[in-house]
C-alpha cells in the first residue's frame, strides 16, 4: 500500500512488516526518510530537520543553512553542492554535465507492468509509484518507480530517462536503485568468489570511503553475484537488520557503498558505467533493470525468505515456479566430449533402471564437435557419433521413459564453424585487431538483429527437429575486444547493454514459443546465477565444481537469495574431477539434495553396489523432492566445519548435515532445529522416535561420533499434532 502524507509530499511504501519513506523537499529535491521495520505515523520530517548542519558545506539554491550534502538524497545529481557520488551523469550537447532535476508529479497505479525488453518481477497485487521530476534548463524528463509487493516485504526500484530537448543526450551513468542512510555502523555482506567458487558469502566492516563491486566481463560474473547488502555489525541468521539490492539484469554491474565523512552511507547498483555509454535521441527514453529492495529485521534468514517467496511467486517463469523438477542424469562428467551412440544408450539404459526421469546429452552432439575447439554455431547434430538423427535418438531416450534434454551454446561461435566462415563479422571485434580468443570461441555480436534472429531461427530449428524438454543454455567465456562492426562509433558504449537486451530478447522469444521446454541456465557454472535470468530459465547450473564439500559454501551463499527450486546440484563421481576429493556416495547425495538433484557420472561404470545406492537416493528423493522444491529453507550451521540446513513444508521436514574434517576423543553432538512448532509432536521417521518441536529445537537431533571425514546425515521429520 503506498499512503500520501503531508500535503502529498511523504510517501509511505507500506508493507506488511516493512516501510519505506520517501519525501519531497520544499526545493524539490528527493529524500530517504526511512527504510526499515515497519513503522506507523504521519510526520516523519524531524528525521532531516534534526540533522545538525556543517558550516562550512555550501549552500543550496541560495537557501541559508540548506545544505544538501547532509540530506539523505534518493537519487542523487551531479553538479550541485552534493559532492558524494551521483547515482547517474548526464552529458549534454554544450558539453555540460550539470544536471537539476526537480520533483514535477505523482502517479501511482497497479498492477505493476512488464518493463520493455528487460525482465520484470511481477504481481497482480503490485502498486507502482511514480515519482516524476524534470531539468527545466536540459528539458529532461527522470521517472523513478517504485513497485510495492506488500505481502512479499519487498520493493523493486528502476529508473526511466526521457528526451524532451531537440538535442541528442549521452548518458555516462545511471543506477537502477539507490538508497541514502545516516549512519555507518554497517557491515558489506556480498556474494564472491571465482569459477568453481561462487556465491561465497563475505562480510566486511565498512569504513569512510567508497566500496565498489562490479562486473566487466560481459555477464554478472562468476566473481560476484549482482547483490549488495549492508547489515547490522556481527549480522546472524535470526539477529541483526539488513538492507539488501539485487539487480535483475545478467550483464555488467556495478554496486557501491560510499561512507562519507558526516558518517552517512550511500548504497546504489545498476549497469556498470565503467566503459558504458548510452545515446538518448530526441523524444527517446531509457529504461534502466529494476532492482530488488529487500529489508531485513530479524537476521539473514528473514531476508531469504522474503527473496525466496518473491522469485518463486513472481519472478520465475509461472509454468515451472511450483512445479517439481525432474530428476537428471547429465553425460558431461562421463563421457566430455567422447561418446558414441553405444555408450550413450548403455548410460540411458542404465540411467533408467534407476529412476532417472531426463536424460541430457551435454556438449558434442553437434557439427565436428570432438574436443572444444570447433563448431560452436554449426547446430546440426553429428549423426555419425549419435548414430541417428536427433528426432530418433530422443525417441529411444523416451522409450526408456525419459524425457530428454540438450545442451547448447548458442551466444557463441568457434573460429572453426562453418558460422564464422560465413559471418567473420558476426564476432564481438575491433575492426584491424585479432580478437582474443577463449576456448577457442568468439562471443557473437547480439547487438545485432541479424545475429538475434540466426540464433531464434537456429534454436527454434532445433527445438523443432526433435522431442526436446529441456535446454541447458550455455555461456563459455568472458567478453574481451569490445567492439562492434555494426553500430556507429558513437554507440560503442553501448555495446554491452545491447548484447544482454539482444539476449533478453532472443530468451523472450524462445520461451513463448516453447512454453513446455524447461530452460537451464549455465555460463560456466553459475557464472550468470542472477534474477535477470531466472525470469526466462527456472533453473540454474549453480557451479561447474561438483565436489560435495566445496558445494557446502556455494550452494550455502546462493541459498542466501535464490529458492532451492532453481538450484541445480548433481551427485557426480568420486575422486572429483575438479578437486580431486573422495567422498561416500551418501555425502554426495546428502548435499545435492538441497537442491534439484541430478546425476553426472558414468552410469555404465557402477558398482552393483553403487547402483543400489543410487537408485534408493532416487526413490528417497522422488518422496521428500516437493519439500525441498516447494517447502521453506533455512540455514542452521555454517561454521567453517559443520554445516545444517533444513527444508519445510506443510507438515515435513527433511533436514541435511554434513561435518567436513572429524576429531578424535569427542562426545557425541546434537544438531539444533529451528522454526517449529514448540508445543507440537514431531514424529522422526529416520530415527523412529517422537518428540516436541521443543525438544527438536532445544535438545536437538543426534548426530553420529563419525570415523571418516566429509561425513554427512539426513533426517526426515513429519509433524503428528498441531
Ligand atoms: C560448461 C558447463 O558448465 C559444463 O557443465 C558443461 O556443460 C561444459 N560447459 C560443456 O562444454
Amino acid at each position: 500500500m503506498i499512503d500520501i502524507l503531508e500535503n502529498e509530499h511523504t510517501f509511505h511504501l507500506s508493507m506488511q512488516q516493512t516501510s519505506m519513506i520517501l519525501h519531497v523537499l520544499p526545493s524539490g529535491h528527493l529524500v530517504c526518510l526511512y527504510w526499515g521495520k515497519k513503522v506507523y505515523g504521519q510526520d516523519f520530517q524531524y528525521i532531516i530537520q534534526d540533522i545538525k548542519r556543517a558550516s562550512y558545506l555550501s549552500d543550496t539554491d541560495g537557501i541559508l543553512d540548506f545544505k544538501l550534502e547532509q540530506m539523505p538524497l534518493s537519487y542523487p545529481a551531479y553538479g550541485n553542492p552534493d559532492m558524494r557520488t551521483p547515482s547517474f551523469m548526464l552529458q549534454y550537447y554544450d558539453g555540460s554535465r550539470v544536471s537539476d532535476f526537480r520533483y514535477q508529479s505523482y502517479h501511482i497505479y497497479h498492477p505493476k507492468k512488464k518493463l520493455d525488453g528487460l525482465p520484470t518481477v511481477l504481481h497482480p497485487d503490485s502498486e507502482v509509484l511514480e515519482l516524476h521530476l524534470y531539468d527545466h534548463v536540459q528539458q529532461v524528463e527522470m521517472i523513478l518507480s517504485y513497485t510495492v509487493f506488500a505481502d512479499y516485504d519487498a520493493v523493486t526500484q528502476s529508473v526511466e530517462l526521457i528526451n524532451h530537448s531537440c538535442k541528442v543526450l549521452q548518458i555516462d551513468k545511471i543506477m537502477s536503485a539507490c538508497w541514502s542512510f545516516l549512519d555507518s555502523r554497517y557491515e558489506s555482506l556480498t556474494l564472491t568468489g571465482a569459477w568453481g567458487r561462487e556465491c561465497h558469502i563475505q562480510h566486511n566492516q565498512i569504513q569512510q570511503g567508497t566500496f565498489l563491486l562490479d562486473s566487466k566481463r560481459g555477464a554478472s560474473g562468476h566473481g560476484q553475484n549482482p547483490f549488495l547488502a549492508l547489515s547490522s555489525l556481527n549480522i546472524q541468521e535470526n539477529e541483526g537488520e539488513v538492507f539488501a539490492m539485487n539487480l535483475v539484469y545478467s550483464g555488467n554491474f556495478e554496486a557501491s557503498i560510499e561512507v562519507d565523512m558526516h558518517q552517512n552511507t550511500r548504497m546504489m547498483i545498476g549497469i556498470n558505467s565503467f566503459d558504458f555509454s548510452w545515446q538518448l535521441d530526441q523524444n527517446e527514453s531509457f529504461m534502466t533493470p529494476e532492482t530488488v529492495l529487500i529489508h531485513s529485521s530479524h537476521g539473514l534468514d528473514e531476508m531469504t525468505q522474503r527473496f525466496h517467496h518473491l522469485y518463486q511467486d513472481c519472478l520465475l517463469p509461472p509454468r515451472f515456479a511450483h512445479t517439481l523438477k525432474p530428476i537428471l542424469a547429465n553425460n558431461w562428467e562421463a563421457t566430455y566430449f567422447h561418446f558414441h551412440q553405444k555408450k550413450l544408450l548403455s548410460f540411458i539404459e542404465n540411467a533408467s533402471q534407476l529412476g532417472i526421469e531426463l536424460f541430457v546429452l551435454d556438449d558434442g552432439w553437434f557439427g565436428q564437435r570432438d574436443n572444444d575447439q570447433t563448431s560452436l554455431g554449426d547446430w546440426t547434430v553429428n549423426e555419425k557419433k549419435l548414430g541417428c538423427s536427433l528426432h530418433d535418438f530422443a525417441q529411444q531416450v523416451k522409450q526408456k521413459g525419459m524425457k530428454f534434454g540438450l545442451w547448447v551454446e548458442p551466444e557463441m561461435v568457434s573460429l572453426q564453424s562453418n558460422l564464422y566462415q560465413q559471418h567473420p563479422d558476426w564476432i564481438i571485434a575491433v575492426n584491424n585487431r585479432q580478437p582474443q580468443i577463449a576456448r577457442h570461441q568468439y562471443v557473437l555480436d547480439l547487438s545485432r538483429e541479424d545475429v538475434q534472429n540466426f540464433i531464434i531461427q537456429s534454436m527454434n530449428n532445433l527445438l523443432q527437429s526433435a522431442s526436446i524438454d529441456y535446454i541447458k543454455w550455455d555461456m563459455n567465456r568472458n567478453i574481451t575486444d569490445l567492439g562492434s562492426l555494426h553500430l556507429p562509433i558513437t554507440r560503442q558504449k553501448e555495446l554491452n547493454h545491447r548484447y544482454i537486451l539482444g539476449l533478453y530478447h532472443i530468451l523472450d522469444e524462445l520461451t513463448q514459443t516453447f512454453p513446455h521446454v524447461l530452460f537451464e541456465g549455465c555460463a560456466g557454472g553459475g557464472g550468470r546465477f542472477d534474477p535477470g535470468m531466472l525470469y526466462y530459465m527456472s533453473q540454474m547450473w549453480t557451479s561447474d565444481d561438483t565436489d560435495a564439500i566445496e558445494r557446502l559454501d556455494i550452494q550455502t551463499g546462493t541459498s542466501l537469495l535464490y529458492p532451492s527450486i532453481v538450484m541445480g546440484c548433481h551427485v557426480s563421481a568420486s575422486p572429483n574431477h575438479q578437486v580431486g576429493r573422495k567422498t561416500s556416495l551418501l555425502t554426495r547425495g546428502v548435499v545435492a539434495m538441497q537442491g534439484n538433484l541430478g546425476y553426472e557420472l558414468d552410469f555404465t561404470k557402477l558398482t552393483d553396489d553403487e547402483k543400489r545406492t543410487i537408485q534408493q537416493q532416487i526413490t528417497d528423493y522422488k518422496k521428500i523432492r516437493d519439500i525441498i522444491q516447494l517447502g521453506e529453507f533455512h540455514r542452521l550451521l555454517h561454521q567453517p566445519n559443520e554445516y545444517a540446513w533444513m527444508h519445510i513444508y506443510k507438515d515435513r521436514i527433511v533436514v541435511g548435515y554434513v561435518i567436513k574434517l572429524v576429531k578424535a576423543n569427542t562426545v557425541p553432538k546434537r544438531l539444533k532445529l529451528k522454526y517449529l512448532k514448540a508445543k507440537s509432536l514431531y514424529y522422526v521417521v529416520t530415527t523412529n522416535d517422537i518428540r516436541s518441536g521443543s525438544e527438536l529445537m532445544n535438545i536437538g537431533l543426534d548426530l553420529d561420533r563419525p570415523k571418516e571425514d566429509f561425513y554427512a546425515q539426513q533426517w526426515i521429520i513429519e509433524k503428528r499434532s498441531h
